[in-house]
């Protein structure tokens, strides 16, 4: 019933929106999420893996051993896509099942080369990301250490020997904000460290990671493939014009999301995020020719988006955030519909998101931009037969985000796809597999039952219309 008031005043103002030609229309998931087999074909921990036996860490002590089993039920899910229509399938692969330091897991290498040929052979183009946050556990120091970039360099190489002839996109990272500030200053993500100077140290790691990576992949296929990176944007207002509520509202925009696009698609970290973090930063961290390796040329930006945040000044906070810049930021609710996970929906934000991007960073260096995620959790109600009549909510979150991808278009930006997170029900991290963003639900059994918003995405993405 969320959105029964907003129904009724969009419903005079339906349009019948046609999508470019090629535009992508598919859905992601990740590795630790879905797969399961914890620790099939010599797999060993991830961070996540040690992470989820930390008591208190993860809501019920869950954890990814078994997840949706999508390791084993690979090709059912690759078959639900198809019958929905979906054309495209981000998917991340699990760093520690497909290598064991340097020796190469030819299992964990065999399940990738099938999903992939699977997906292929239903006419599902292959998206593959390289890390969500499954970093392998046994690596010393994590993102913190400096060598974990030139490791990942490594892993990269080895996984595009085996797919680099028939995967066409590949994204370096998800979220590096989650896998650092949210990991190692808030504590709230594996590796759970609450230490301000670490999280710079795997911010800029990650980044380099990135840098790096891009470079090797472009050596290793001869620009044949798309290269880019995935960053989770969260708008930021100012909760008012006052001198305090501005300033907040920018030292938090500053390090959720310029601390991470600037340095790719600019080469600089930007000034006033290098002055707002100087009692944390360390001395030794960027060295020469780290900033020109970050900033190498990428062909796609993926932007995940959820909501926007308002922000006023207020207290500082006692314990660890992820706003190391901003401890004083207070977050401000507006007389928005929420969703399960308390954020409030806003698709007017992503339209924004997209038109800032284009116009300040990508647009002018020819960079193409994709909603690599986007989607709700619920609390769906199951029918007898497990069923979700999820119409009202989820349905009509990702109906109203799609306009506003359409609105952007419309203004001129350059995106070329929307992913909806998620294709399934899974483990939503630190909150377990209470958060169900899936446009399929999974029971206890482990049955895949489409939602009533899977058939309706189909349907769009199969014509290339939506009516919203
Ligand atoms: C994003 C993550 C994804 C999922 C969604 C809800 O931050 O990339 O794995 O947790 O949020």
């Amino acid at each position: 019933m969320l959105f029964i008031n907003h129904d009724i005043g969009w419903a005079g103002r339906l349009m019948l929106r046609q999508f470019p030609r090629g535009f992508r229309f598919g859905s992601a998931t990740s590795a630790y999420q879905i797969e399961g087999a914890a620790h099939a074909g010599g797999r060993q921990d991830s961070i996540w893996d040690v992470f989820c036996r930390v008591p208190g860490a993860v809501v019920r002590g869950e954890n990814g051993d078994v997840a949706c089993d999508h390791y084993h039920r690979y090709a059912e899910d690759v078959a639900l896509m198809a019958d929905l229509g979906l054309g495209t399938y981000r998917f991340s692969v699990s760093w520690p099942r497909v290598l064991d330091g340097d020796r190469v897991l030819p299992e964990g290498m065999d399940f990738y080369s099938r999903l992939v040929d699977e997906l292929l052979a239903k006419g599902i183009e292959p998206w593959l990301t390289l890390y969500h946050w499954d970093l392998p556990a046994a690596l010393p120091g994590g993102w913190t250490n400096r060598d974990t970039a030139s490791r990942f360099v490594d892993y990269a190489l080895a996984l595009h020997d085996r797919l680099g002839d028939r995967v066409r996109t590949w994204t370096t990272l998800n979220e590096p904000w989650c896998s650092s500030f949210l990991s190692y200053a808030a504590g709230i993500h594996a590796p759970g460290q609450t230490d301000a100077a670490a999280s710079i140290r795997a911010a800029h790691h990650l980044l380099l990671a990135h840098g790096w990576t891009v470079q090797a992949l472009r050596a290793a296929d001869d620009h044949e493939n798309e290269l880019g990176v995935t960053l989770n944007f969260t708008p930021v207002i100012s909760a008012s014009q006052s001198a305090a509520d501005r300033d907040v509202a920018r030292r938090v925009d500053g390090t959720a999301n310029r601390f991470f696009v600037e340095p790719i698609m600019t080469g600089d970290y930007p000034a006033d995020v290098r002055d707002d973090l100087a009692g944390y930063w360390p001395d030794d961290l960027v060295h020469e020719g780290d900033l020109a390796a970050i900033s190498t040329p990428i062909d796609v930006l993926g932007v995940n988006y959820y909501t926007t945040n308002v922000f006023r000044a207020g207290e500082a906070e006692a314990g660890p955030t992820p706003h190391i810049a901003a401890p004083d930021a207070v977050q401000v609710l507006r007389d928005l519909p929420q969703t399960a996970m308390g954020w409030e929906v806003d698709p007017d934000g992503l339209r924004r998101l997209l038109t800032w991007l284009h116009t300040d960073y990508t647009g002018s260096a020819g960079v193409k931009l994709v909603v690599t995620e986007n989607g709700a959790a619920f609390d769906d109600q199951p029918d007898a037969d497990g069923y979700v009549d999820d119409t009202a909510t989820r349905l009509e979150y990702l109906r109203r985000h799609l306009a506003a991808v359409h609105d952007a278009i419309g203004e001129g930006a350059d995106v070329d796809g929307y992913l909806a997170w998620s294709l399934l029900d899974n483990f939503e991290w630190a909150l377990g597999y209470d958060k169900r963003f899936g446009i399929v639900a999974v029971d206890a059994e482990l049955r895949r039952i489409p939602k009533a918003s899977a058939a309706w995405y189909g349907q769009v993405a199969r014509t290339a219309t939506l009516i919203g």
